[in-house]
Protein backbone atom coordinates (compact mmCIF):
# COMPACT_ATOMS: atom_id res chain seq x y z
CA UNK A 1 0.00 0.00 0.00
CA UNK A 2 1.45 3.27 -1.12
CA UNK A 3 1.58 6.20 1.42
CA UNK A 4 -0.46 9.57 1.79
CA UNK A 5 2.06 11.59 2.76
CA UNK A 6 3.75 14.59 1.38
CA UNK A 7 6.14 15.09 3.79
CA UNK A 8 9.46 16.53 2.03
CA UNK A 9 7.48 16.86 -1.22
CA UNK A 10 7.32 20.04 -2.84
CA UNK A 11 3.98 20.75 -4.80
CA UNK A 12 3.42 23.53 -7.23
CA UNK A 13 -0.27 24.45 -8.06
CA UNK A 14 -1.20 26.92 -10.95
CA UNK A 15 -3.90 29.55 -10.54
CA UNK A 16 -4.37 29.30 -6.67
CA UNK A 17 -4.76 32.45 -5.31
CA UNK A 18 -8.39 31.48 -4.74
CA UNK A 19 -11.04 28.68 -5.31
CA UNK A 20 -10.23 24.70 -6.18
CA UNK A 21 -6.15 25.62 -6.62
CA UNK A 22 -5.92 27.30 -3.20
CA UNK A 23 -7.91 24.32 -1.63
CA UNK A 24 -5.95 21.76 -3.16
CA UNK A 25 -2.53 23.67 -1.86
CA UNK A 26 -4.60 23.71 1.89
CA UNK A 27 -4.75 20.30 1.65
CA UNK A 28 -1.19 19.09 0.53
CA UNK A 29 0.42 21.63 3.18
CA UNK A 30 -2.07 19.37 5.69
CA UNK A 31 -0.42 16.66 4.49
CA UNK A 32 3.18 18.04 5.22
CA UNK A 33 4.33 19.40 1.61
CA UNK A 34 6.21 22.59 0.60
CA UNK A 35 3.15 24.09 -1.18
CA UNK A 36 3.72 26.92 -4.25
CA UNK A 37 0.76 28.62 -4.95
CA UNK A 38 1.03 30.53 -8.38
CA UNK A 39 -1.26 32.93 -10.33
CA UNK A 40 -1.68 35.75 -12.51
CA UNK A 41 -3.16 37.58 -9.29
CA UNK A 42 -0.05 38.82 -6.98
CA UNK A 43 -2.23 39.91 -4.06
CA UNK A 44 -4.52 37.43 -3.83
CA UNK A 45 -1.27 34.89 -4.01
CA UNK A 46 0.70 36.58 -1.37
CA UNK A 47 -2.52 36.67 1.01
CA UNK A 48 -3.05 33.09 -0.18
CA UNK A 49 0.44 31.80 1.05
CA UNK A 50 0.38 33.93 3.84
CA UNK A 51 -2.52 32.28 5.29
CA UNK A 52 -1.36 29.10 4.56
CA UNK A 53 2.16 30.22 6.60
CA UNK A 54 -0.25 31.28 9.39
CA UNK A 55 -1.51 27.43 9.54
CA UNK A 56 2.35 26.84 10.02
CA UNK A 57 2.50 25.67 6.47
CA UNK A 58 5.89 26.33 4.07
CA UNK A 59 3.82 28.11 1.66
CA UNK A 60 5.41 30.46 -1.00
CA UNK A 61 3.93 32.56 -3.79
CA UNK A 62 5.21 32.99 -7.28
CA UNK A 63 3.58 35.01 -9.81
CA UNK A 64 2.95 32.97 -13.12
CA UNK A 65 1.18 33.51 -16.32
CA UNK A 66 0.75 29.68 -18.02
CA UNK A 67 0.16 31.36 -20.79
CA UNK A 68 4.25 32.44 -21.14
CA UNK A 69 6.30 29.17 -21.80
CA UNK A 70 9.07 31.29 -20.98
CA UNK A 71 7.70 32.44 -17.27
CA UNK A 72 6.98 28.77 -16.60
CA UNK A 73 10.82 27.58 -17.64
CA UNK A 74 12.02 30.26 -15.87
CA UNK A 75 9.90 29.26 -12.40
CA UNK A 76 10.64 25.34 -13.00
CA UNK A 77 14.24 26.41 -12.74
CA UNK A 78 14.12 29.04 -9.21
CA UNK A 79 11.80 26.28 -7.74
CA UNK A 80 14.22 23.33 -8.33
CA UNK A 81 17.04 25.95 -6.97
CA UNK A 82 15.38 26.50 -3.88
CA UNK A 83 13.30 23.38 -3.26
CA UNK A 84 15.65 20.84 -4.79
CA UNK A 85 13.09 19.22 -6.91
CA UNK A 86 9.72 19.07 -8.25
CA UNK A 87 7.09 16.02 -6.87
CA UNK A 88 4.08 17.26 -8.14
CA UNK A 89 2.43 19.73 -10.46
CA UNK A 90 -1.06 20.74 -10.88
CA UNK A 91 -2.58 22.44 -13.80
CA UNK A 92 -5.71 24.42 -12.07
CA UNK A 93 -5.47 27.91 -13.69
CA UNK A 94 -9.00 28.41 -15.28
CA UNK A 95 -10.83 30.64 -17.09
CA UNK A 96 -14.94 30.48 -17.35
CA UNK A 97 -16.02 32.41 -20.83
CA UNK A 98 -19.80 31.71 -21.38
CA UNK A 99 -22.33 32.42 -24.23
CA UNK A 100 -23.58 30.84 -27.65
CA UNK A 101 -21.14 29.78 -30.12
CA UNK A 102 -22.16 31.70 -33.01
CA UNK A 103 -21.53 34.95 -31.39
CA UNK A 104 -18.42 34.19 -28.63
CA UNK A 105 -15.43 36.96 -29.08
CA UNK A 106 -12.19 35.34 -30.70
CA UNK A 107 -10.32 36.60 -27.75
CA UNK A 108 -12.50 34.51 -25.73
CA UNK A 109 -12.08 31.21 -27.01
CA UNK A 110 -7.83 32.49 -27.72
CA UNK A 111 -7.89 32.94 -23.85
CA UNK A 112 -9.65 29.83 -23.13
CA UNK A 113 -7.39 27.58 -24.93
CA UNK A 114 -4.23 29.58 -24.08
CA UNK A 115 -4.81 29.08 -20.52
CA UNK A 116 -6.57 26.12 -20.13
CA UNK A 117 -4.82 23.75 -22.67
CA UNK A 118 -2.11 25.65 -24.47
CA UNK A 119 -0.84 27.16 -20.52
CA UNK A 120 -1.24 23.23 -19.36
CA UNK A 121 0.95 22.08 -22.06
CA UNK A 122 3.39 24.55 -21.46
CA UNK A 123 3.94 23.87 -17.49
CA UNK A 124 3.93 20.45 -18.13
CA UNK A 125 6.92 20.37 -20.85
CA UNK A 126 8.31 23.18 -18.58
CA UNK A 127 8.62 20.50 -15.37
CA UNK A 128 8.78 17.52 -17.39
CA UNK A 129 12.71 18.41 -17.90
CA UNK A 130 13.24 17.73 -13.93
CA UNK A 131 11.39 15.05 -13.26
CA UNK A 132 12.61 13.17 -16.14
CA UNK A 133 15.83 13.93 -15.34
CA UNK A 134 15.30 12.39 -11.84
CA UNK A 135 13.07 9.77 -13.38
CA UNK A 136 9.71 10.65 -11.25
CA UNK A 137 7.27 12.93 -10.72
CA UNK A 138 3.49 13.59 -10.88
CA UNK A 139 1.29 16.08 -12.99
CA UNK A 140 -2.31 16.49 -12.26
CA UNK A 141 -4.66 18.22 -15.37
CA UNK A 142 -7.70 19.39 -13.46
CA UNK A 143 -10.28 18.77 -16.22
CA UNK A 144 -14.27 19.12 -16.05
CA UNK A 145 -16.87 16.99 -16.68
CA UNK A 146 -17.81 19.30 -19.41
CA UNK A 147 -14.62 18.10 -21.12
CA UNK A 148 -16.34 14.81 -21.24
CA UNK A 149 -19.56 15.74 -22.91
CA UNK A 150 -20.26 19.39 -23.59
CA UNK A 151 -23.23 21.44 -22.48
CA UNK A 152 -24.33 24.23 -24.67
CA UNK A 153 -22.90 28.03 -24.08
CA UNK A 154 -19.44 26.65 -23.17
CA UNK A 155 -17.84 25.38 -26.42
CA UNK A 156 -14.66 27.22 -25.61
CA UNK A 157 -14.86 25.88 -21.76
CA UNK A 158 -15.94 22.42 -22.79
CA UNK A 159 -13.17 22.43 -26.37
CA UNK A 160 -10.11 23.32 -24.12
CA UNK A 161 -10.76 20.49 -21.43
CA UNK A 162 -11.61 17.87 -23.88
CA UNK A 163 -8.24 18.81 -25.51
CA UNK A 164 -6.72 18.39 -21.17
CA UNK A 165 -7.73 15.48 -20.65
CA UNK A 166 -6.04 14.04 -24.57
CA UNK A 167 -3.21 15.56 -23.35
CA UNK A 168 -3.45 13.51 -20.34
CA UNK A 169 -3.30 10.40 -22.18
CA UNK A 170 -1.02 11.88 -24.15
CA UNK A 171 1.35 13.08 -21.99
CA UNK A 172 0.71 10.10 -19.75
CA UNK A 173 1.62 7.32 -22.39
CA UNK A 174 4.81 9.31 -23.56
CA UNK A 175 6.10 9.48 -20.03
CA UNK A 176 5.11 6.34 -18.51
CA UNK A 177 8.36 4.20 -18.99
CA UNK A 178 10.48 7.22 -17.79
CA UNK A 179 8.71 7.43 -14.21
CA UNK A 180 7.13 10.35 -14.74
CA UNK A 181 2.67 10.02 -14.76
CA UNK A 182 0.02 12.15 -15.84
CA UNK A 183 -3.48 12.10 -13.87
CA UNK A 184 -6.54 14.49 -14.19
CA UNK A 185 -9.64 14.75 -12.01
CA UNK A 186 -12.94 15.66 -14.05
CA UNK A 187 -15.19 17.62 -11.55
CA UNK A 188 -18.76 18.48 -11.72
CA UNK A 189 -19.78 21.64 -10.20
CA UNK A 190 -18.15 23.34 -6.73
CA UNK A 191 -19.06 26.48 -5.58
CA UNK A 192 -15.99 28.95 -6.16
CA UNK A 193 -15.83 32.46 -7.59
CA UNK A 194 -16.30 30.89 -11.15
CA UNK A 195 -19.48 29.00 -10.97
CA UNK A 196 -20.35 32.22 -8.82
CA UNK A 197 -19.75 34.23 -11.56
CA UNK A 198 -22.03 32.21 -13.88
CA UNK A 199 -24.42 32.10 -11.17
CA UNK A 200 -24.74 35.93 -10.94
CA UNK A 201 -24.71 36.31 -14.81
CA UNK A 202 -27.98 34.09 -14.71
CA UNK A 203 -26.11 31.37 -17.18
CA UNK A 204 -26.93 28.47 -14.45
CA UNK A 205 -28.44 27.74 -11.44
CA UNK A 206 -28.11 26.04 -8.41
CA UNK A 207 -31.19 23.84 -8.63
CA UNK A 208 -30.24 23.07 -12.33
CA UNK A 209 -27.01 21.92 -11.12
CA UNK A 210 -28.31 19.95 -8.51
CA UNK A 211 -31.01 18.10 -10.56
CA UNK A 212 -28.31 17.62 -13.26
CA UNK A 213 -26.12 15.48 -10.04
CA UNK A 214 -27.20 12.25 -8.74
CA UNK A 215 -25.99 13.01 -5.40
CA UNK A 216 -28.47 16.09 -5.67
CA UNK A 217 -25.54 18.04 -4.34
CA UNK A 218 -22.77 20.69 -5.48
CA UNK A 219 -19.35 19.17 -5.25
CA UNK A 220 -16.88 20.03 -2.03
CA UNK A 221 -13.56 21.69 -2.90
CA UNK A 222 -11.96 19.46 -0.03
CA UNK A 223 -13.78 16.49 -2.41
CA UNK A 224 -11.84 17.32 -5.41
CA UNK A 225 -8.79 17.87 -3.06
CA UNK A 226 -8.61 14.79 -1.55
CA UNK A 227 -8.64 12.92 -4.90
CA UNK A 228 -5.99 14.92 -6.68
CA UNK A 229 -4.09 13.72 -2.91
CA UNK A 230 -4.62 10.55 -3.85
CA UNK A 231 -3.96 10.79 -7.58
CA UNK A 232 -0.88 12.23 -6.99
CA UNK A 233 0.58 9.72 -3.76
CA UNK A 234 2.19 6.32 -4.42
CA UNK A 235 -1.03 5.05 -3.29
CA UNK A 236 -1.81 5.86 -6.67
CA UNK A 237 1.31 4.26 -8.38
CA UNK A 238 0.21 2.42 -11.07
CA UNK A 239 -2.57 5.04 -12.51
CA UNK A 240 -1.61 7.31 -15.30
CA UNK A 241 -3.11 8.65 -18.45
CA UNK A 242 -6.32 8.52 -16.62
CA UNK A 243 -8.85 11.28 -16.16
CA UNK A 244 -11.04 10.59 -13.04
CA UNK A 245 -14.71 11.85 -12.62
CA UNK A 246 -15.67 13.15 -9.38
CA UNK A 247 -19.30 14.04 -9.91
CA UNK A 248 -21.61 12.68 -7.96
CA UNK A 249 -22.57 10.74 -10.84
CA UNK A 250 -22.92 13.98 -13.78
CA UNK A 251 -20.88 11.63 -16.41
CA UNK A 252 -22.76 8.31 -16.03
CA UNK A 253 -26.06 10.19 -15.37
CA UNK A 254 -28.08 10.29 -18.51
CA UNK A 255 -30.93 13.17 -17.71
CA UNK A 256 -34.54 12.83 -19.05
N1 LIG B 1 -15.62 25.19 -9.75
C1 LIG B 1 -16.08 24.22 -10.53
O1 LIG B 1 -17.25 23.88 -10.49
C2 LIG B 1 -15.15 23.50 -11.46
C3 LIG B 1 -15.60 22.32 -12.06
C4 LIG B 1 -14.77 21.62 -12.91
C5 LIG B 1 -13.50 22.11 -13.15
N2 LIG B 1 -13.08 23.27 -12.59
C6 LIG B 1 -11.74 23.74 -12.91
O2 LIG B 1 -11.01 23.92 -11.71
C7 LIG B 1 -9.99 24.92 -11.91
C8 LIG B 1 -10.09 25.96 -10.81
O3 LIG B 1 -11.33 26.64 -10.95
P1 LIG B 1 -12.08 27.38 -9.76
O4 LIG B 1 -13.48 26.93 -9.79
O5 LIG B 1 -11.28 27.29 -8.52
O6 LIG B 1 -12.09 28.88 -10.33
P2 LIG B 1 -11.36 30.21 -9.86
O7 LIG B 1 -11.80 31.25 -10.83
O8 LIG B 1 -11.59 30.43 -8.40
O9 LIG B 1 -9.81 29.87 -10.04
C9 LIG B 1 -9.12 29.97 -11.26
C10 LIG B 1 -7.79 30.61 -11.00
O10 LIG B 1 -7.03 30.61 -12.21
C11 LIG B 1 -6.33 31.82 -12.28
N3 LIG B 1 -5.93 32.15 -13.65
C12 LIG B 1 -6.69 32.61 -14.67
N4 LIG B 1 -5.95 32.85 -15.75
C13 LIG B 1 -4.66 32.51 -15.42
C14 LIG B 1 -3.43 32.53 -16.12
N5 LIG B 1 -3.34 32.98 -17.39
N6 LIG B 1 -2.32 32.09 -15.48
C15 LIG B 1 -2.39 31.67 -14.18
N7 LIG B 1 -3.53 31.66 -13.47
C16 LIG B 1 -4.66 32.07 -14.08
C17 LIG B 1 -7.32 32.85 -11.70
O11 LIG B 1 -6.66 34.05 -11.30
C18 LIG B 1 -7.91 32.07 -10.54
O12 LIG B 1 -7.20 32.27 -9.34
C19 LIG B 1 -10.25 25.48 -13.31
O13 LIG B 1 -9.40 24.85 -14.24
C20 LIG B 1 -11.69 25.08 -13.58
O14 LIG B 1 -11.97 25.00 -14.95
C21 LIG B 1 -13.87 23.97 -11.74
Amino acid sequence: MGEMTYAGKTVVVTGSAGGLGFEMGRRFGEAGATIILTDVHAEFGNAAAERLRAAGRDAHFHLLDVREPEQSRTLVDRIVTDHGAIDVWVNNAGVAHKGPAESLPADQWRETIDVMLSGAFYCSQAVSEPMLARGEGVIVNIASVIGCKPIEGRVAYGTAKAGLMSLTEALGIEWAKRGVRVVGVAPAVVMTDMVRKGLAEGTATVEAYERRTPMRRLGEPDEVADAVLFLASDAAAYITAETLPIDGGWTAYQLF
